[in-house]
Order: structure tokens, then C-alpha cells, then sequence
């Protein structure tokens, strides 16, 4: 298998797990390149659901490496649960001992991360992101402040020590003074890292560098992202997005191994859209049309259970994210959930409700998000059962003239083709 990234291209949820999960098993090495356990990601395999948030979607197969690269964050008690849930459906302790690996870069989420996360949150009040509350914002922003705590330091006691020593007392101030939280001894802060570095230790790989290249000469190479390109901190719909680069751009730097690595970048897509928290979605469906989307396509979040929003197919931020989000291909996800629609729509432009403008250039300016509207282009549902179609051959035909609408609009080959959750329902084309 050529080195593939795939990455979510819409707002996170797209199905990305199920395709990282079925592509892995062509590939040697797996690796997620940013994110935490924000993300959600559901694998369904041999008749059981799984659900993944940091660990990497291939750690279903036998023999296979699967890293949480450098551009991840870790929250160590909730890896830990994750693991544990997996292994109570199953999957062995020595698998996980032999198989997930931890680069030694890095973040550590902390306590303190989690505290602010939430109180930032509350602050904004109705201006709030909606984020996960996971700590993703804080753990991150302390990494470009560089006052962050990396995986390495859990198991060197002099490091630690020192480092505590440089940031404590700057964050303890912000603590209290900016949050009106609760302040951390240098013996709090110890005993929790003593309690991560224990998680930690069983898979922290110190051998990474010589893996990795040897990973680069000799294996086959899956890059797994999380979130979605509008949620990129940098090309997203800033401020509503996360914290890391889900872009394919991202794998290079997150996973250690630089773009010269990076053969194939595979971008998910609903065969229609939702969010899940705060921020505009212009094609967004506050109707019994959007109410049918999420029950048919069980929309409701995999970390926090929050209902996702839903809304009709939107190309003008498609076409935007094949370009940010550096994609080759794509795939579509969830073509069943539209099989009872007697109409879909796809939005091929905005209109400003103002100005009256139409524009195809995707607004980077969210705020002015609000004054547009989509322009519709309807096609003809096609009433049939797509879940047990095997071929593209076999599939409706407005269901194809649809997907050849979606691929000339994207500019980009749909290669796969998801028409239900589980591995078997899936059309890879040539
Ligand atoms: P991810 O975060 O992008 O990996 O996606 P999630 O796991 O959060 O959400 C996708 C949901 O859709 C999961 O419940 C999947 O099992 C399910 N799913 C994936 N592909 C398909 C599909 O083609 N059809 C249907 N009906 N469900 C799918
Ligand atoms: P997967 O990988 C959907 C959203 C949150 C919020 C924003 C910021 O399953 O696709 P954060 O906690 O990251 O600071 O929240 O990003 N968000 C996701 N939405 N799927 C995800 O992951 C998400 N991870 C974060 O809802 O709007
Ligand atoms: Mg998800």
C-alpha cells in the first residue's frame, strides 16, 4: 500500500475510523499525527462496535505498530479507560503491550488543563465553542507557550523537577488570578505524573527514531487524522475549531516522518454534513429534514452524546477543504443514510443575504457567516436500498449521478464509497 493520510474533511465524525480501519489492514504502521481524546471514532468489526478516541483505528489486527505520534495530546487516566474498554470487549493486555507505542514528544494533558478548559467555556457563555472539555485548547496553548509537560518528562525525575520549577509558579498565578482556580503544590503535580508515568510506561517507544525510519524504508505507512479540516486551528472556522492541524499537512509534522512520506491523502465526506458544538454550518437543517438525518444516521456524538447538527452536502467548503486540506481523493461516507430522501440538495454557492452576491469562494471570516445563504442545486433521491450494494455497477442510478455531481464539484476521484458501518459495506472504484 502507498503511505495514505486520511483526515476527516468536513466538521469531524465522518466516518474517518471505519475507513482508517479498512485501510489498515494493508498497511504496517498506523499512526495518529494530532488531536486527543476529543475525538470519537467508531470501528465496527466482526459483529462488535468499538469505540476508539486516541488510540489509532488499526489496533484491531494482529502485527501491526500503532503510534500516538509527537502533534497528540494525551490525557493518561482516560487512555487508560480506553484501553481497559477494549480489552473487556476482547482485545488481549499483551496486544496492546506489544502493538500501541507513544512517542516521547507528546503533550500531557493535566488536571489543571481539564479546569481551565471548562472554565473558559463557561465564561464565554453563549459565545462558547462547544469544545469536548477534554483540556485540548489548554494542553495546546501551553505547547506553543512552551510551558507544556511532554510524555519524555514523566520518566525523568530531574527534568520534571526542573521544569515544575520554570512553570508552576507562572501557572498558579494564572490559576488563581485569571481562572479564580485552584492552585497546584510541586507535590500534587509530582504525584499526578508519578500516576501517568505508570499508565505511560508499557508503551512509550524511546526507540522511536530508529522505528521510524526503519518504518520509512521498509512499511507501509497510514497516517490516521482526527477532527475534520473545518476544524483546523489554522484553516477551519476559526475561532469554532480545535486546537491541532487535522490537515493532511498536519501527518508531516505530527507523526515525525515530514510530507516527502505521504503518498496518498485520503478526504472523508458525509454524503451530507454535521457538527457537533458551536460555530456557523451554513447548510445546517433546523427541520424535520435535519431531525430525519440525525435519526436515520444516528447522529449523536461518540465522546460527549451531544446530538450532532445536520445539514445538506456543502461544496463550496468541500472544494475549500480538497484544497487546504491537500486531499488526492476521496471518500464518501454514509450514502445510505440519504436512501428514503425523495430529494437531496448540495450547496454549489452562498448568496449574501445583504448584498445579494453569489460566491464560490469558501468565507474565511466566520463571523460574517450569519449573512449567507446556500445556493441549492436539487437532485432526485433514488428511493432504494443502497446498505447491501456491492459494486458501483450496482448502486441506483441517481445515486451515481449524484456521486459524479459531488466528484466534478470537488474536482478530486471518489475511490471509496461507505454504505453502512461495517467493513463489508464498502466500494472501493478504480
Ligand atoms: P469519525 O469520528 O470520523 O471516525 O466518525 P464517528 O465514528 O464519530 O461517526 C461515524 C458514525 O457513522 C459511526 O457510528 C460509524 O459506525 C457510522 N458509519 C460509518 N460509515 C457509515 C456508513 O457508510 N453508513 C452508516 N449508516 N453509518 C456509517
Ligand atoms: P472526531 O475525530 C467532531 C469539536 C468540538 C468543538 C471543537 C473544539 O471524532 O471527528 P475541542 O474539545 O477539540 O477543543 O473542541 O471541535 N470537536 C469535534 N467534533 N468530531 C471530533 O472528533 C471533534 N473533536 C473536537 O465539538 O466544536
Ligand atoms: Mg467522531
Amino acid at each position: 500500500m502507498k503511505n495514505t493520510v486520511v483526515v476527516g474533511a468536513q466538521f469531524g465524525d465522518e466516518g474517518k475510523a471505519k475507513i482508517t480501519d479498512l485501510l489498515a489492514m494493508d498497511a504496517d504502521f498506523i499512526t495518529r499525527f494530532q488531536g486527543g481524546s476529543n475525538a470519537g471514532h467508531t470501528v465496527v468489526a466482526n459483529g462488535k462496535k468499538y469505540a476508539f478516541h486516541l488510540i489509532p483505528s488499526g489496533i484491531l489486527y494482529e502485527n501491526k505498530t500503532c503510534m500516538i505520534g509527537a502533534g497528540c495530546v494525551i490525557k493518561p487516566d482516560d487512555l487508560k479507560k480506553e484501553i481497559e474498554d477494549i480489552i473487556s470487549q476482547g482485545v488481549s493486555r499483551e496486544h496492546f503491550e506489544k502493538c500501541l507505542k507513544i512517542s516521547p514528544l507528546a503533550h500531557i494533558t493535566m488536571k489543571y488543563h481539564i479546569d481551565i478548559d471548562g472554565y473558559s467555556e463557561n465564561e464565554l457563555g453563549k459565545n462558547k465553542i462547544g469544545t469536548t472539555k477534554k483540556g485540548i485548547g489548554p494542553t495546546y496553548t501551553d505547547k506553543a507557550k512552551r510551558s507544556g509537560i511532554r510524555v519524555e518528562d514523566l520518566f525523568n525525575k530531574e527534568t520534571l523537577s526542573k521544569k515544575l520549577d520554570i512553570i508552576l509558579p507562572n501557572k498558579n498565578k494564572v490559576l488563581e488570578t485569571v481562572y479564580n482556580l485552584k492552585p497546584y503544590t510541586k507535590e500534587e503535580i509530582l504525584a499526578e505524573c508519578e500516576q501517568y508515568r505508570a499508565i505511560l510506561a508499557p508503551y512509550v517507544d524511546f526507540n522511536w527514531q530508529e522505528n521510524l525510519l526503519e518504518a520509512k524504508k521498509n512499511k507501509s505507512i497510514l497516517f490516521e487524522g482526527a477532527q475534520g479540516v473545518m476544524l483546523d486551528v489554522d484553516y477551519g472556522t476559526y475561532p469554532y475549531v480545535t486546537s491541532s492541524n487535522p490537515i493532511a499537512g498536519g501527518a508531516g509534522v505530527g507523526a515525525s516522518m515530514g510530507p516527502m512520506t505521504i503518498e496518498r491523502a485520503i478526504g472523508v465526506f458525509k454524503a451530507y454534513m454535521t457538527r457537533v458544538g458551536k460555530g456557523a454550518f451554513i447548510t445546517e437543517l433546523q427541520d424535520e429534514t435535519g431531525e430525519k438525518l440525525r435519526s436515520i444516521g444516528g447522529e449523536f456524538g461518540v465522546t460527549t452524546g451531544r446530538p450532532r447538527r445536520c445539514g445538506w452536502f456543502d461544496a463550496v467548503s468541500a472544494k475549500y477543504a480538497v484544497l487546504v486540506g491537500g486531499l488526492s481523493e476521496v471518500a464518501i461516507t454514509k450514502l445510505d443514510v440519504l436512501d428514503s430522501f425523495e430529494e437531496i440538495k448540495v450547496a454549489v454557492a452562498y448568496k449574501n443575504k445583504i448584498t445579494g452576491e453569489i460566491t464560490k469562494s469558501y468565507p474565511t471570516d466566520v463571523f460574517t457567516h450569519y449573512d449567507f445563504e446556500p445556493v441549492y442545486e436539487t437532485h432526485k433521491g433514488w428511493k432504494q436500498d443502497t446498505s447491501k450494494c456491492k459494486s458501483y455497477d450496482e448502486l441506483p442510478n441517481n445515486a451515481k449521478l449524484y456521486l459524479a455531481r459531488l466528484e466534478e464539484l470537488l474536482g478530486i476521484k471518489i475511490t471509496i464509497l461507505s454504505v453502512g458501518p461495517d467493513r463489508e459495506q464498502t466500494i472501493f472504484i478504480d
